[in-house]
């Protein structure tokens, strides 16, 4: 359908250009989260101040729908609050089971990795980026130092 083919085109217009691309400068939380299931990795960097994620970035390898995630995720949550931010993760992760959820706009182009609860195999790929925030806002006062990501994997 027309609504499938403006999905699809919008996410691979986030997989081959995606936003918030690369390392931050300053940044007071880092991620890596790896996906056992296929090797793929995030790396998450945040700058959070006065309990808002002021800048965030992403890098890393892994498939289009992982890329596209992430780079829909960071548009997401930039200049949200760590409540607003866990908040709209949970609304993702409802999304990609089949779920309803409240407020799916405010999601923004993440909304349309709806189609994914299709595909099972492909959740973990759509879900890796917010699983590596969830984790980065999980431990908000974990300070981690100048170099180096706190590693995780998928669980
Ligand atoms: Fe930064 Fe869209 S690329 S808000
Ligand atoms: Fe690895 Fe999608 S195949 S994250």
């Amino acid at each position: 359908s027309r609504l499938d083919n403006l999905y699809r085109q919008v996410i691979l217009d986030h997989s081959s250009h995606p936003h918030h691309h690369g390392s931050l400068e300053k940044s007071n939380q880092r991620i890596e989260l790896n996906n056992p299931t296929c090797g793929d990795v995030i790396h998450l960097e945040l700058n959070m101040e006065d309990d808002i994620i002021q800048d965030i970035a992403f890098s890393g390898h892994g498939c289009s729908i992982s890329t596209a995630s992430a780079s829909m995720m960071t548009e997401a949550v930039l200049g949200k609050t760590l409540a607003e931010a866990m908040a709209l993760s949970e609304n993702f992760s409802q999304l990609v089971q089949g779920n309803d959820v409240p407020e799916l706009d405010k999601l923004g182009d993440a909304a349309m990795l709806g189609g994914v609860a299709k595909f099972p195999a492909r959740i973990k790929c759509a879900t890796l980026a917010w699983k590596a925030l969830e984790k980065a806002l999980d431990n908000p006062e974990m300070g981690i130092g100048e170099s180096g990501f706190m590693k995780h994997e998928e669980d």
